[in-house]
């Protein structure tokens, strides 16, 4: 596990002087840029001003390229740029390019040093915080990776701007995670949509930062952090498998957070009104999707999980709003039925 767990995270008003500053501090060799074609468009331009001298490297968009392939192109065009131990990757994109330039910065020489400017809210609130970079391999959700931290996470909230609803939403469901799981204070001010979306930001930044320094590794407590995920990641990595368009983690998420506060309310005693009151929220802004093909399929994805000990489907579930408890199980019997819950619904 790298270097320095308190990174710092900076909240960047109005230009990216902060960033120039701390890059003429650290006296860095190189500096790379990593992109892809909407970041470059939208984001690099803002950035470029305050770089002395870079190398971009563009990749293309989106969750199908978050593999082996394009992180072969990222070390080759780091290779032939020769980029050696004193340079630096800047990731300048959503969680997609946080987690795959993570991982290749994480693993050219044995590690060159990174920095995250998330420029989706999802990146803002999950993706670039807390050390876990890899990429996706045969349709399974980040299959390969390591843990490391960046040196350092710029927030640049004028990034937001760009972005379809559609991804907003997707940060947003993280957002209600972290509610859910930590903050029955936050979830129902996050409902009632009377916060700011800096203080949303910062609220949901500051839930993540707090759990992962407690348990860096994710040998416990940090678990409570897969709230939705099991059923969640299974949803992605069936569209993944599917020819169908993918399925944006945040959506996948929600449906999955239902799935599994249904079952929370079977053998965690999560009350139903609680439940009630998280489905309505949650469908409110995420109408459901369709998820999966078959159900067989969907199971072997949650026991292949790396997130399982053994052939045991892992799960977090709530007690109530606002407090997780890990390294539940249940039979496939009621995963099943929560599945046919929400198709109900
Ligand atoms: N490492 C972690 O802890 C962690 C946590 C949560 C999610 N993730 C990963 O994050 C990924 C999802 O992240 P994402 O939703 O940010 O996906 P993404 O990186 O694919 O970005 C979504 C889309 O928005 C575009 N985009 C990015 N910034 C933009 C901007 N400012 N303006 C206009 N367009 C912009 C991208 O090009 C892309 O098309 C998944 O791979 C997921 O596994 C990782
Ligand atoms: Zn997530």
């Amino acid at each position: 596990m790298n270097p320095e767990q308190n990174y710092g995270i900076h909240f960047i008003s109005d230009s990216f002087k902060e960033l120039q500053l701390w890059l003429a501090n650290n006296q860095f060799s190189q500096v790379f840029v990593l992109v892809d074609e909407n970041t470059n468009k939208h984001c690099l331009p803002l950035l470029i001003p305050f770089l002395n001298g870079h190398v971009v490297i563009q990749i293309k968009k989106g969750e199908r390229n978050k593999t082996l392939i394009t992180a072969q192109k990222i070390w080759s065009a780091l290779q032939q740029n020769k980029a050696g131990r004193n340079s630096l990757l800047i990731n300048l994109g959503g969680g997609v390019i946080c987690d795959i330039g993570g991982f290749c910065a994480s693993t050219f020489k044995r590690g060159i040093k990174f920095i995250n400017i998330p420029t989706t809210l999802l990146a803002m609130v999950d993706a670039s915080i807390g050390g876990k970079q890899g990429v996706d391999f045969n349709f399974e959700k980040n299959m390969i990776g390591v843990f490391r931290h960046p040196e350092a996470i710029f927030i640049y909230l004028e990034f937001l701007k760009s972005l379809t609803s559609k991804e907003l939403k997707n940060g947003y469901a993280e957002s209600l995670k972290h509610a859910l799981i930590s903050d029955n204070k936050f979830w129902y001010e996050l409902s009632a949509k009377n916060m700011s979306s800096s203080d949303i930001i910062k609220r949901s930044i500051q839930i993540k930062q707090n759990i992962v320094l407690l348990d860096p590794l994710e040998k416990g407590q940090r678990k409570i952090l897969n709230f939705g995920h099991t059923i969640g990641h299974a949803f992605e990595s069936c569209a993944l498998l599917s020819n169908k368009k993918p399925l944006s983690h945040g959506y996948a998420v929600s449906a999955g957070m239902i799935c599994e506060a249904y079952i929370s309310n079977k053998i965690c005693n999560l009350k139903n009104d609680e439940l009630l009151e998280i489905e309505n929220k949650i469908l409110k802004t995420f109408p459901k999707q369709d998820c999966y093909n078959n159900r067989n399929v969907i199971i072997d994805f949650m026991r292949n999980d790396k997130k399982n000990d053994d052939q045991k489907i892992n799960f977090t579930l709530l007690e109530q709003i606002g407090k997780a408890e890990i390294n539940l199980t249940c039979d496939d019997i009621l995963i099943l039925e929560s599945l046919s819950y929400y198709e109900s619904l």
